[in-house]
């Protein structure tokens, strides 16, 4: 059966971003950095309600990656602060709002506080429909040597044998683990590089680059990056 033309067009189910160009944005009006990556959460906030109103199921964020440990210790702080506030907000709006949260990355490593808030917003709100997953102190290739490590262990105790490794297998051992691999992956701010992100889960994504810093990232940005991922999949894709 044919599809229709709004069949056709509907979104992708699971869109993830490379929040990029906050700092470059910031220097552009003489602003610190950490003015940037507020001027970022107002556009996460925007984009993650739009992808709402559109009927995106998961949307995933990378919003600190294991190397930017590295950045000044007041730009660190200034990010952890954000995305303190941010999740608190979700705690206390969760009914109203209706977003399931999840976290990849190795927590770990983040102050017991926001690793509390991170744990909570993840607990409290696991039955709803949008998801947004936080790639927090994530790394595309710790989240594959991590899954190895756990998998190895398994075969060590002798609950698993090698040769039950499958890719569907090694699927479950990541931090993505029951989520549909990303359809569409969007990095603003001109750069053209995968930065560690996604690396398993994005094997056959699409990847949208745009001009765009992430502060200015506009719904209509979505749009056109949903409508580039539309060209290209009537151009190349299957029956
Ligand atoms: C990359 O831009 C962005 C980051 C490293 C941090 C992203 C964090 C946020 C948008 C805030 C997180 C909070 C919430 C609530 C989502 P960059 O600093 O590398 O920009 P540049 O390349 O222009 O310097």
């Amino acid at each position: 059966m044919a599809l229709s033309e709004k069949e056709t067009l509907a979104p992708p189910q699971h869109i993830a971003i490379i929040m990029d160009g906050n700092g470059r944005w910031a220097k552009q009006r003489g602003l610190p950095r950490t003015a940037g990556h507020a001027a970022g959460a107002e556009s996460f906030r925007r984009i993650a309600n739009y992808c709402r109103t559109l009927g995106v199921r998961y949307l995933t964020v990378y919003a600190f990656s294991t190397e930017n440990w590295k950045r000044s210790q007041e730009e660190v702080a200034g990010i952890m602060k954000l995305l303190r506030k941010y999740l608190e907000e979700a705690l206390r709006d969760m009914e109203k709002n209706r977003v399931c949260f999840r976290f990849f990355g190795d927590l770990s490593r983040l102050s017991p506080p926001l690793q509390k808030l991170c744990l909570d917003a993840q607990s409290r709100s696991a039955d709803y429909d949008v998801q947004v997953n936080f790639c927090l102190n994530y790394g595309g290739r710790d989240e594959i040597v991590q899954a190895a490590r756990r998998f190895a262990q398994q075969v060590a105790n002798g609950e698993r044998r090698p040769e039950e490794l499958t890719e569907n297998l090694f699927d479950q051992y990541l931090y993505s683990a029951g989520i549909p691999d990303p359809e569409l992956v969007i990095r603003p701010s001109g750069e053209k590089r995968i930065s560690n992100f996604l690396l398993w889960q994005s094997a056959y994504s699409e990847y949208v680059f745009m001009n765009v810093l992430w502060p200015d990232f506009t719904p209509e940005h979505l749009d056109e990056a949903i409508a580039e991922y539309h060209r290209r999949n009537r151009r190349f894709g299957g029956t």
